[in-house]
């Protein structure tokens, strides 16, 4: 028995909401897994990018063992109702671009987690999935709406149970990604936040990321361009993002455009805007990095209200 499921691109953190708040974007990534009878270690791990851009370095570095992220969720949700996994065929085809911050080792963790699921009756519940996502993801902001779809807060009680909720998202906003063609692994943009940060920062988040949660819910645009501002991550990584102040500082007095942020660890960025010239978000992107002589695929989207699918 083999199934397959397709996951979405997630984009974390949107400014003021680090660690605790994404979108589902309209990219997807699809996780086949099938019990197999096969020969040496019993697990296969197969990988097959439609990316034209994809890094071969990167791609190659991925763990085809059972180090691979799918197959410790896997191993997870196997042992957590008290079983090992049998032998396994694992496929990813890969659309979500790899370490540009858009969710892609999110997707397929969730993808191994809801195949596995399917193939063992469905043991698990959203809220256990979840929670093993979390784990082998180490937060729930890009998890959580790859699962949902949607605009999601996450976050974690103390004995580790995941709180989330789904929100409604303005549709009518238009997400811009923009993709430069280098990489930026989580790790590295995690190691340069420091261990603990002024109370003004923590105070001045705590403050935008409830805006935030209005200005959404309200549809207010002023509100949001207000609120879509961070002190406590995306400061300390814009030395690892060539290119990412001025992005910034370029949208800062646009009318239209609700707001510039990382997208999750970076380095894409992501514009959010409403009525506005999408060609002068791209040239205006475009200009700043070929520059530096990076190159950038743009790409506007809307976001996907539909979170991970078991394929029939
Ligand atoms: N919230 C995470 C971060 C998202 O910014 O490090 C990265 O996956």
């Amino acid at each position: 028995m083999k199934v397959s499921v397709k996951v979405p691109a997630t984009t974390a953190n949107l400014g003021p909401g680090f660690d605790c708040l994404g979108l589902a974007l309209p990219i997807y990534n699809t996780i086949t897994i099938e019990e197999t009878v096969l020969p040496g270690t019993g697990i296969e791990i197969n990988l097959m990018s439609e990316e034209e851009a994809i890094d071969e370095m990167v791609f190659d570095n991925i763990p085809r063992d059972e180090n691979n992220i799918v197959y410790k969720a896997v191993e997870m949700l196997y042992n957590s109702i008290g079983q090992e996994p049998s032998e396994l065929r694992i496929n990813i085809q890969s659309q979500i671009p790899i370490t540009r911050g858009l969710g892609s080792s999110s997707a397929v963790i969730v993808g191994g987690l809801l195949a596995a699921n399917k193939l063992l009756g469905s043991p698990a519940d959203e809220t256990a999935l979840l929670s093993i996502a979390t784990e082998v993801e180490g937060h729930p902001d890009n998890v959580a709406p790859a699962i949902l779809g949607g605009f999601v807060l996450a976050s974690q009680d103390i004995d580790g149970t995941i709180v989330y909720r789904k929100l409604p998202w303005p549709q009518e906003w238009d997400i811009t990604v923009c993709i430069p063609d280098f990489e930026l692994s989580t790790n590295i943009a995690r190691s340069v936040l420091p261990e603990n940060v002024p109370m003004q920062d923590a105070i001045f988040n705590a403050k935008h990321l409830a805006m935030l949660v209005e200005a959404v819910h309200t549809k207010d645009e002023k509100l949001m361009k207000f609120a879509l501002h961070d002190r406590l991550h995306q400061p300390y990584r814009e030395k690892l993002v060539p290119g990412m102040k001025e992005i910034m500082e370029a949208f800062k007095h646009e009318d239209g455009v609700l707001g510039c942020v990382l997208s999750g660890a970076g380095p894409t960025m992501l514009v959010i805007s409403h009525k506005y010239d999408l060609d002068k978000i791209k040239s205006t992107v475009k200009d700043i990095w070929e520059a530096q002589s990076i190159k950038v695929d743009v790409r506007t989207l809307k976001v996907e209200e539909q979170g991970a699918v078991i394929l029939e």
